[in-house]
């Protein structure tokens, strides 16, 4: 069964994309933070806290490992694409979408969120320096780029279904 993965960085729209996806294309959705959260009974924040972030990179990891066997849309957290096993099982389990967004749209959303520690623990040039570096690698997990500055939401909803029937089949 394929699963479509949405991966980007922080407020690139991964999760709400992935829910109106969801209802287009009939297929079931899951939010990674959103499970992780429920699986551990703690908030991102308070997992972070507690065991570290390196413990937090573990846990997504069996996440994607043990994730289970089922056609669904998957909105990643913006650090999973960086850990090459991560890479490895997205692109052989499913299409995987980078939703590309500018560091200023991207900043504009998450400069002000409590929920993400990383947002909480670093400057606006941590964040810029982070995206550079992280965008290499959604770049390279990624079987399809989706350029999102100046489209509306249905515009690249349109685009994303245009994709998945396309490529269905095929894959
Ligand atoms: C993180 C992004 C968050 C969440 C955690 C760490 C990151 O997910 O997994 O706060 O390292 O970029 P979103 O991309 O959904 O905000």
């Amino acid at each position: 069964m394929r699963k479509i993965y949405l991966v980007g960085f922080m407020g690139c729209g991964k999760s709400a994309l992935g829910r109106r996806l969801s209802y287009l294309l009939k297929m079931p959705y899951y939010d990674m933070d959103h499970e992780i959260v429920r699986q551990q009974g703690m908030t991102i924040p308070q997992i972070f806290e507690k065991y570290g972030e390196a413990r937090f990179r573990e846990i997504e990891t069996e996440f994607l490992k043990n994730f289970r066997d089922e056609a669904c849309i998957i909105s990643t957290g913006g650090g999973v694409a960086v850990n090459a096993e991560n890479r490895k099982i997205m692109r052989r389990s499913g299409l995987v979408f980078f939703l590309d967004a500018t560091f200023e749209d991207i900043y504009k959303r998450i400069q002000h969120d409590q929920n993400r520690p990383i947002v909480q623990s670093s400057t606006k040039e941590e964040l810029e320096k982070l995206y550079h570096y992280r965008r290499k690698f959604y770049r390279d997990v990624g079987h399809i780029q989706v350029l999102t500055e100046g489209r509306a939401i249905r515009q690249i909803l349109e685009y994303l279904v245009f994709q998945v029937k396309r490529l269905k089949g095929e894959r």
